[in-house]
């Protein structure tokens, strides 16, 4: 076996976003590309020589290739083993929970989470770190930091890895373990939840439900839970197997991509139950019957409710949502006497206070929801989580979402996507925003007064670091909020993010069509902001 050293020069656009580094395919497919990442991340990392790291991907187009890859190139830069999925296949909360349950340095997954994949599709790479998250900005920096200045990358010449076959072999020095995907993440999941309550729940006979996994990693997770463990009826899990292009479709868990479970969800004789997750299984949809519970409302009922749930029945230590993500957690936390967090965007921003036992459950409003049994978000704990609850109290997804509603008042809430529009425009569009903070203060828009407008900047209250430039949010008199972001994880020119809040105490009003609640304020955002303008658009791409 030959050690080659490969001299290389730097790609300009290796900048980790909000969640790794993200590019198509063909990006990914240019020569000494995926190799000068992988090499910045090892140079990076210091001590790595001789540690276990833990890789897989969400089976997408070019995930097997990059493996085989990666696994050569950790031989030869000196690590001593390397924890890989069956068929390269890992979700990313697995990957969390099995860098967690080994204590090993680090992890790498491969995946655009819910970008489309294929030959022309998206491809990605995230490093995380031993706590079993994200690395957070010191870590990606200093990867990009390598990534502009490598020279050369080491890779061992060796033949590939059969990465079917769960055993033990050897590349050169290094160990590769190739491990079942599922059993850990289903040991951690019997840990937490009251699988027995589910499980009658699911062989009642008087309760179906659905999981779509959009052909993507969940696939063999789900079947193996629901289909086995909890003797749910063989076709509960529909789209279970993962496919390198996600059979074309564009395996984000919402009422626009899911389309094939809303309408199961939303038709005649539809099921008491509907969820899917996203390209990595971080992400979560919950349907009930004919009823969508929104990510912000879920992470409250969650809150409100943790106490039926095994895992989280002593307590929590509090609570914690990025900063778009509606207000409606911070009503439950004030109830229950518990603090709630409001960080940027992207799940790093949790890491810290998950550590620090600050925070137990964590959640953003893109269908993001999870705790501290790992450090990612986790699509399929939060559909235990939710089945728990509703096994546990006998009621309806409605009946709870109502009830809460009743309780806390309704945050209406929603986000409007301007995808891939022209990236100066949308930049200058948020300058001008910008340029306005004090102007803007005191105006009045019909029912609405503005009562502040700034950018949002987070001081970690764990390790002091600062992150500024999160978002700009225009805060109006009655707690309404309108919040304007660039997506940190798209790959073709910009998309401008303008997510709406308002809140509503008055129970006879919950009935209401969110887009109609919201309606006055979509105008302000849109004339505030001059989005027809600066982009040239007038709606939205995509409304969730
Ligand atoms: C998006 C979401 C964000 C999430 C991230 C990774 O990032 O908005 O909440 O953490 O994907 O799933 P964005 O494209 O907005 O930067
Ligand atoms: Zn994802």
């Amino acid at each position: 076996m030959n050690l080659r050293t490969v001299a290389t020069t730097p790609f300009e656009d290796q900048k980790p976003g909000t969640s790794g580094l993200r590019k198509s395919v063909p990006d990914f497919q240019k020569p000494h590309y995926l190799e000068n990442f992988i090499q910045s991340i090892f140079n990076s990392l210091d001590g790595i020589e001789g540690q276990t790291l833990v890789l897989g991907g969400d089976g997408r187009y070019y995930n097997r290739t990059a493996i085989q890859t990666i696994l050569k190139m950790a031989a030869a830069n000196g690590i001593g083993k390397v924890l890989v999925g069956q068929g390269g296949i890992l979700s990313t909360p697995a990957t969390s929970c099995i860098i967690r349950k080994y204590e090993t340095f680090g992890g790498i997954i491969l995946s655009a989470s819910h970008n489309p994949g294929g030959p022309n599709g998206d491809f990605g790479v995230k490093y995380n770190i031993s706590n079993g998250g994200p690395a957070p900005e010191k870590v990606t920096s200093a990867i990009f930091e390598q990534s502009k200045r490598i020279q050369a990358y080491k890779i061992l010449e060796a033949a590939d890895i059969n990465l079917d076959r769960v055993g033990t072999f050897k590349l050169g020095t290094m160990e590769v373990e190739i491990i079942d995907s599922v059993v850990p993440y289903l040991e951690l999941m019997e840990s937490l939840f009251d699988l027995e309550a589910i499980r009658q729940l699911l062989t009642s006979g008087k309760f179906r439900m659905c999981m779509d996994s959009l052909h993507a990693v969940t696939g063999p997770y789900a079947k193996q839970i629901f289909e086995g463990r909890l003797n749910a009826p063989k076709g509960t899990v529909q789209n279970g197997e993962p496919l390198e292009d996600f059979g074309g479709g564009h395996p984000d868990p919402n009422l626009v991509y899911a389309e094939e479970l809303v309408e199961l969800l939303f038709g005649e004789d539809a099921p008491d139950f509907g969820a899917a997750s996203d390209g990595d299984g971080d992400r979560n949809m919950i349907l009930g019957h004919h009823f969508f519970v929104t990510p912000s409302d879920s992470l409250a009922v969650l809150t409100a409710n943790a106490h039926l749930v095994p895992g989280y029945k002593d307590g929590l230590a509090g609570v914690a949502r990025s900063m778009p993500t509606s207000a409606a957690v911070d009503r439950v936390a004030a109830k229950l006497g518990i603090d709630c967090y409001e960080t940027p965007t992207g799940w790093k921003f949790f890491g810290n206070l998950l550590d620090a036992e600050k925070a137990t459950l964590c959640g953003e409003e893109s269908f993001g929801t999870g705790s501290n049994h790992v450090r990612e978000k986790d699509g399929l704990w939060a559909i235990l989580f939710w089945l728990n609850i509703l096994a546990v109290t006998g009621k309806s997804v409605e009946e709870l979402v109502r009830e809460h509603w009743q309780t806390y008042g309704r945050n209406f809430y929603s986000r409007h996507d301007y995808e891939e529009v022209d990236k100066a425009a949308a930049t200058e569009l948020m300058d001008n925003l910008r340029s306005q903070f004090t102007p803007l203060k005191g105006q009045t828009f019909g029912f609405y007064t503005i009562e502040y407008a700034d950018d949002f900047s987070y001081t970690d209250p764990v390790d002091g670091s600062i992150a500024e430039k999160q978002g700009i949010r225009i805060g109006f008199t009655d707690g309404s909020r309108i919040v304007f972001r660039l997506s940190g994880t798209g790959t073709k020119g910009a998309t401008l993010r303008v997510y709406l809040e308002s809140y509503e105490p008055d129970t006879s009003k919950h009935g209401e069509d969110t887009q109609t609640a919201l309606g006055d304020l979509i105008q302000i955002a849109k004339d505030v902001a001059k989005i027809q303008e600066f982009t040239g658009r007038n709606e939205p791409t995509v409304i969730t």
